[in-house]
C-alpha cells in the first residue's frame, strides 16, 4: 500500500475539455475562464470570482488591492505554507506571525490582539487543510482596530463555517487549484469577493492593467485600442487550465463526500488516541492529525520503511531562515511544537475503501511498538 502525496481525480472529461479548447484556438483569458469563474462564484454564493495563475498571485493581488504596502504589517499564522508570508513581503509589508490554536491549526483569535501595532493594516487567516478558521472572532478584532481581513483558503474550497461556505464569509478570499488541493486546474487560483470595485480592479491588474479584456477585444465589431492606467501583472489563467477546473467543479461534491467518509474512517480507527485532532463538523476536505504520537511514529522502523503514509506537514513558517531575521520576534510555541509532530495524511478520493483502515492500523501498530 502506498498513498502518494497527491493524485488528483482526473479523467476523460478533463482530457476532452482541454482538447476542445485547443481546437477552438482560444487559449488564454477566453470564454472558459469566464465560465470557470461563474461556476465557482455560484457554488460559493458570492457575486464575483476572478481567476488568476495561482493562489499566491491571488493573495498578492488581494493585498495590493486592499492597499497594503511598504511599512505596513500583516498578521499571518506561523503555521502555514510559505506563500502566505512571502506575498506580504512582495508588497513591501512585514508579516507578523501569530501562533495557532492547537485544536484547529488556525490563527488563534486571542493572539491577534497582542500582535497589533500602529502599523498593522491587515489580518490574513488561513483555513488550514480544509479546517475553517474562526472568522467571526477574527472579523470582530479587525473591525475594532480598523483592519482588513484577507482569507487564505488555498486548501479549503468546499469547507463550511457556521453553515456558510468558506469564500462567503465577508472578506476577499483566495483559493488554490494546485494538484495538491481539493480540486485542481493544474495551476490556478481565484479571488472571491462581493466587492464589485475590487473584482474589477483585480481583472485589470491580472492582465497588465489593460483597460479592455481580451474577451472584449475579440468580441468587438470595430477596432478598439486598450489603455494602461495602472502597473499591472501577468497573473492570467489560461483557458486550458479553466477547462480542467470546470470539469473538476462537476466532481467537487463527490470528492468532498468521499474525503469526509475516509476521514471518518480514520476518526473511528484512531478514536482511542486522544492526541488525534478532533475535526470540526462539516469540515476536513483534507485531513490532519496531530501530536506527539506521530513524532514517535516518525522515528519508528515501520515509518521509515514507508509505513507512515503522509504529506509533508505545513511548516512553522516563522522558523524559516528567510523570515527569522526580518520579522518581529514572537513566541510560536504551538507551531514549532507541532511541526515535527504533525503528519497530514492524504485522503485521496480514489483507491480501495480498505485503505484508511489499513493505514490507521499501521499507525496504531507503530504506536503500540514505540
Ligand atoms: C495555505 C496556502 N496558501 C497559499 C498556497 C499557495 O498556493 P499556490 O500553489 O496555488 O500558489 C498554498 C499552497 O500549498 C497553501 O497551502
Amino acid at each position: 500500500m502506498n498513498i502518494p502525496i497527491t493524485k488528483p481525480l482526473l479523467g476523460l472529461e478533463e482530457e476532452r475539455a482541454v482538447s476542445q479548447v485547443i481546437q477552438s484556438g482560444w487559449l488564454v483569458q477566453g470564454p472558459k475562464v469566464v465560465e470557470f469563474e461563474r461556476t465557482v462564484a455560484d457554488y460559493v454564493g458570492v457575486q464575483h470570482a476572478v481567476a488568476v495563475s495561482s493562489c499566491t498571485t491571488a493573495l498578492h493581488l488581494a493585498l495590493i488591492l486592499c492597499g497594503i504596502g511598504l511599512g505596513d504589517e500583516v498578521i499571518v499564522p506561523s503555521f502555514t505554507f510559505i506563500a502566505t508570508a512571502n506575498v506580504v513581503r512582495h508588497t513591501g509589508a512585514t508579516p507578523v506571525f501569530v501562533d495557532i490554536d492547537p485544536c484547529t491549526y488556525n490563527l488563534h483569535p486571542e493572539g491577534i490582539e497582542a500582535a497589533i501595532t500602529p502599523r498593522t493594516k491587515a489580518i490574513m487567516p488561513v483555513h488550514q487543510i480544509g479546517l475553517a478558521a474562526d472568522i467571526d472572532r477574527i472579523n470582530v478584532v479587525a473591525r475594532q482596530h480598523d483592519l482588513v481581513v484577507i482569507e487564505d483558503a488555498a486548501p479549503a474550497i468546499g469547507a463550511m463555517y457556521k453553515g456558510k461556505r468558506v469564500g462567503d464569509l465577508g472578506n476577499p478570499t483566495c483559493f488554490s487549484f494546485h494538484p495538491r488541493k481539493v480540486i485542481t486546474s493544474g495551476e490556478g487560483g481565484m479571488i472571491l469577493t462581493n466587492d464589485e470595485n475590487l473584482a474589477e480592479r483585480a481583472r485589470l491588474l491580472r492582465a497588465h492593467g489593460m483597460s479592455l479584456s481580451d474577451l472584449a477585444r475579440h468580441q468587438a465589431k470595430n477596432v478598439v485600442i486598450e489603455e494602461y492606467h495602472d502597473i499591472g501583472y501577468n497573473y492570467r489563467m489560461s483557458d486550458l487550465h479553466a477547462a480542467v477546473g470546470i470539469e473538476q467543479m462537476k466532481k467537487l461534491n463527490f470528492i468532498l463526500t468521499r474525503r469526509k467518509a475516509i476521514a471518518e474512517q480514520y476518526d473511528a480507527a484512531l478514536s482511542d488516541y486522544n492526541e488525534v485532532l478532533q475535526r470540526q463538523p462539516g469540515n476536513a476536505p483534507l485531513f490532519v492529525e496531530r501530536g506527539q504520537i506521530f513524532q514517535q511514529l516518525g522515528d519508528s522502523e515501520s515509518a521509515k520503511s514507508g509505513g507512515a503514509l503522509g504529506l509533508p506537514p505545513p511548516r512553522s513558517v516563522s522558523a524559516s531562515r528567510q523570515f527569522v531575521s526580518r520579522t518581529p520576534k514572537f513566541s510560536s510555541i504551538i507551531s514549532e511544537r507541532s511541526q515535527p509532530g504533525v503528519i497530514a495524511t492524504a485522503v485521496p478520493p480514489w483507491g480501495p475503501s480498505s485503505w484508511p483502515c489499513e493505514n490507521a492500523r499501521r499507525f496504531t501498530l507503530c504506536l503500540t511498538r514505540s
